[in-house]
């Protein structure tokens, strides 16, 4: 804590004493305690101490129209004057939600029938496991039930979508993933591919290796995959262009459901409304939150096709009710914001944007390829990861305990910019509303850290 912060009745030690914080070391967080921020403005935010930050993270990748957008507060205001709940149980509804669900439909990029609406991307992902169950059942394969994706995927944190997730934290002493839900090597050139193989052996073998995986388990006991189009937490990993191709045609043969989570990369994020639409996929679900309500509000939005809702449709009259429900779901002020949102995009064009600002934004973290610490710059539209190596010719990594990423996510914090350590990847996911001088600021801050890093590096 800064000294400041120090003091017995300061927010830093009442937080320490009194917030669970996740993914934090709990025990460093009671000497370390919080960087508390106070307000936010355009990509800016400033700290209960005046200290300003880029937010180069868009808080948790969600906050895409940066802060201070009084649309989005006159909408949620609006809608808490005139109707601040109602659900959508016992064929209830409300115009906001049908508002914003006609919106999605109209703007998904395959066909899809109907949304289910919750409160979070990890609900969303739970829901779409719940659904994928749902719909083996009605087509009398209840054997359907085991879930395959990605290691270092990340698709939330309920029990569920926790399994789903393949990242070691997330089932690191909680018992999990839960028995069923397997994982297959994320498609990451730069780490995952073998001596003299290029890109077209890379993501035919990974293919292979999913055909493996399905056969081996039995292919009717394989009931979906689920896939984001560009990993995002596990450390922005943009798949090689041919490897959905690959993909889907193993999960076509097989007749396996696939499950598109467009948690992070949806609304813009890649440079296309979607990142379905960037990566070629043909989903019959897709999973969004996060920038549908640009963090406002909490929402997600499951959409579903056809072919999946049909059965739900049937199985549901079987039994005489969908019994999945959240006593959020699609609550009108979200859901208001959700639409005030989806506006926003479409009025400011914010995709044009998006396109607009990528070159400078990939360019200018390009550029540091040639720092001694830079092993890969990976991104697509306004989302990057660069990872940090010992040896950039043998692409070796530091020792995890030396905590170079985390070092440089601190340094960058020290020199007013807020981004994530995913290990040793450092992520990037700004604000879609970002400028070019504002990429340029953040980068150079960045650069400063990755200097500091430097320095603690050479020690070792
Ligand atoms: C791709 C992806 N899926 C799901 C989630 C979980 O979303 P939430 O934290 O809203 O539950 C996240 C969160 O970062 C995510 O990045």
């Amino acid at each position: 804590m800064t000294e400041q912060a120090n003091q017995p009745n300061s927010y830093e030690a009442k937080d320490a004493a009194s917030i669970v914080h996740p993914l934090t070391n709990l025990k460093e967080h009671l000497e370390k305690g919080p960087i508390i921020i106070r307000q936010g403005e355009g990509i800016w935010v400033t700290d209960i101490h005046g200290k300003k930050y880029i937010e180069g993270m868009s808080g948790l990748w969600c906050l895409s129209l940066g802060y201070g957008q009084e649309r989005l507060v006159a909408a949620a205001t609006k809608q808490l004057q005139t109707l601040p709940y109602y659900h959508l149980t016992n064929h209830k509804s409300h115009q906001p939600v049908i508002e914003l669900a006609e919106k999605l439909l109209k703007i998904a990029p395959v066909p899809m029938s109907r949304i289910w609406f919750s409160n979070s991307g990890s609900e969303g992902n739970d829901s779409a496991a719940r659904i994928v169950w749902y719909y083996w059942h009605n087509k009398k394969q209840p054997k359907r039930r085991k879930m395959i994706s990605h290691l270092r995927a990340y698709h939330g944190n309920t029990i569920a979508s926790a399994s789903l997730s393949g990242m070691p934290y997330n089932h690191a002493s909680f018992g999990l993933p839960l028995e069923g839900f397997l994982h297959v090597t994320p498609p990451h050139y730069y780490r995952y591919s073998k001596e003299n193989e290029n890109e077209e052996m890379f993501t035919s073998r990974l293919a292979d290796e999913l055909e493996a995986k399905i056969l081996q388990e039995g292919s009717d006991t394989i009931a979906a995959f689920f896939a984001e189009p560009i990993m995002g937490a596990g450390g922005v990993i943009v798949p090689p262009d041919t490897y959905y191709d690959k993909i889907q045609s193993v999960l076509k043969k097989y007749d396996i459901l696939l499950v598109a989570d467009e948690v992070i990369t949806a609304f813009g994020r890649t440079g296309n409304m979607f990142g379905t639409t960037t990566m070629k996929l043909v989903p019959d679900m897709i999973v969004c939150a996060k920038g549908l309500s640009s963090a406002y509000l909490p929402i997600s939005a499951l959409m579903i096709n056809d072919r999946v809702f049909s059965a739900m449709a049937t199985e549901s009259n079987e039994i005489g009710v969908f019994g999945l429900t959240f006593t959020y779901s699609g609550h009108p002020v979200s859901a208001k914001v959700a639409s005030e949102t989806l506006d926003i995009y479409e009025e400011e064009n914010i995709i044009d944007h998006v396109r607009q600002m990528e070159p400078f934004f990939l360019n200018g973290l390009n550029e540091l390829s040639s720092h001694p610490l830079v092993g890969e710059v990976r991104g697509k539209g306004l989302l990057a990861g660069v990872e940090i190596v010992a040896n950039k010719k043998t692409k070796k990594a530091f020792d995890p305990k030396l905590g170079v990423g985390k070092y440089c996510a601190e340094r960058a914090e020290f020199h007013g910019l807020i981004i994530r350590a995913i290990g040793d990847t450092i992520s990037f996911c700004p604000p879609l509303i970002i400028t070019e001088t504002e990429i340029a600021l953040m980068i150079s801050r960045f650069k400063k850290a990755l200097d500091d890093t430097l320095v603690m590096t050479n020690k070792y």
